[in-house]
């Protein structure tokens, strides 16, 4: 890379960790700081050099505080941005502290005061000799060796065991996320949809677990397609698209509620399998629904939208025969994607999500026909927010069954962490709530 085009990757990726540091948010800070469109090559670099960090943020800050011996905080935001940057480069990509050095100087031209050139180059010379203290058990192999923090890897161990847990950590690390689409039934098939984009040199193979998706073999901007533009395919998690096949897969779909929709990937898929039957889609959040409508309109589907509480819905006891729940949750099961969310987990309140995640389940349950099926799914992996859900609503309503179970992690399935259950409404007693 041209010394121009590196300078231009340090920029952007001093701009990405400004604001992630800032909103905790990886691609909406990639979204800003590619805003300006950067020469594609710096953009690359960028991009690579921001998911490093990301991965390693926690690492990162350990690392430049003790070899600064004070806080970070003690710095400025820029010269933090600076630092973590010049740190991950000089750690990561074997640079040499001295020529990071000076292309961040060239990067903060105009920006801050040239002062703090000479602190950086000392800093990240510093970091260049950092001796890595050897991991003495699970917590700080987990930290040093695969980037995690400690309550984090306690809770993948405590669900996955110790081997498991590392297995987890490793996989996330060196494997990419694939990119998944699904073929929008009601124009094209998955076999004709492959072949078009075989012939664009954009290889896919079958997802193993459901019908309608095709992996990408390699990482292609596929939104720009013009098969993207006509409604063909949507770009989707295989996992995600289980849950609706799971709903869907027993019973005669004759009215289905969608009941935290927005924004709309799963509600498209349920009119692809159900095309005929009625299909409401609620979300407490306009904003978000609008999303959902725009997406169903490229896909060429109809549905009706509403702005709606699930733990209020405005619906009559027994009015549909399927209900999908893809409940607000913490998101832990997208940490592969997401690599920003091992150390940046505002909002992670597992106590209040799994009140809320009740309160949802305990409120729609009574919508479902007798005979109906339910689909409760969540994109994370911890048991407060699945396992012990369905527990909570099987003890409290009788005439709750749990027919299956299953959950779905990037290191044994190759897809988002999912969980998803299906319950049927038998014909027992009342239920209690
Ligand atoms: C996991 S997302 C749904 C993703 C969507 N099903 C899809 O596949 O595109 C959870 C959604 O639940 C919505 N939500 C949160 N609390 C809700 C509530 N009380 N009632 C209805 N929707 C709610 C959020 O606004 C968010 O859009």
């Amino acid at each position: 890379m041209s010394g121009v085009s590196y300078t231009q990757a340090l920029d952007r990726a001093i701009a990405i960790a400004l604001h992630l540091e800032a909103t905790g948010d990886l691609h909406q800070s990639l979204d800003v700081a590619f805003s300006r469109s950067p020469h594609p090559q710096a953009r690359a670099a960028a991009t690579g050099l921001a998911y490093t960090l990301a991965a390693r943020w926690g690492v990162v800050d350990r690392i430049l505080e003790e070899v600064q011996g004070e806080k970070l905080s003690a710095s400025t935001s820029l010269l933090r941005a600076a630092l973590r940057v010049g740190a991950t480069e000089v750690l990561w990509s074997q640079k040499h502290p001295v020529e990071v050095s000076k292309a961040l100087g060239k990067a903060l031209k105009g920006k801050t005061s040239h002062r703090i050139l000479p602190r950086i180059r000392w800093v990240l010379k510093k970091v260049a000799n950092f001796s890595w203290p050897r991991p003495r058990n699970f917590l700080e192999h987990a930290f040093w060796t695969y980037f995690f923090p400690a309550d984090l890897a306690q809770k993948l161990k405590d669900l996955y065991g110790e081997s498991g847990a590392l297995h987890f950590m490793a996989f996330v690390n060196h494997e990419k996320p694939p990119t998944t689409i699904r073929a929008n039934r009601a124009r094209t098939t998955p076999d004709k949809l492959g072949q078009k984009l075989a012939e664009k040199g954009i290889p896919t193979r079958p997802s193993p677990l459901v019908e309608d998706f095709l992996i990408l073999e390699t990482t292609h901007p596929v939104m720009r397609l013009e098969e993207f533009q006509q409604g063909l395919f949507t770009i989707q998690d295989s996992a995600s698209g289980l849950a609706v096949a799971r709903l869907l897969e027993k019973g005669q779909p004759q009215a289905i509620l969608d009941a935290c929709a927005a924004p709309g990937r799963k509600t498209g898929y349920l009119r692809e399998l159900a095309p005929k039957t009625t299909l409401v889609a609620g979300d407490t959040k306009a904003s978000r629904l609008l999303k959902a409508k725009k997406e169903l309109g490229r896909l060429g589907h109809q549905a009706h939208l509403i702005v709606m509480d699930a733990t209020a819905p405005p619906f009559k006891r027994e009015s549909f025969t399927h209900i999908l729940v893809d409940a607000p949750c913490s998101g832990s099961g997208t940490l592969w994607s997401h690599p920003e969310r091992r150390w940046f987990r505002k909002g992670e309140d597992l106590e209040t999500l799994s009140q809320t995640q009740k309160a949802i389940l305990f409120a729609l349950f009574p919508l479902l026909k007798h005979g109906g099926r339910l689909l409760y799914a969540t994109c994370s992996l911890w048991r407060e927010e699945s396992e012990e859900v369905i527990q909570a609503l099987l003890e409290t309503h009788p005439q709750a069954r749990l027919l299956s179970q299953e959950r779905l992690a990037p290191h044994t399935h190759g897809t988002t962490g999912f969980y998803l259950a299906i319950i049927e409404r038998g014909r027992g007693t009342e239920s209690r709530k």
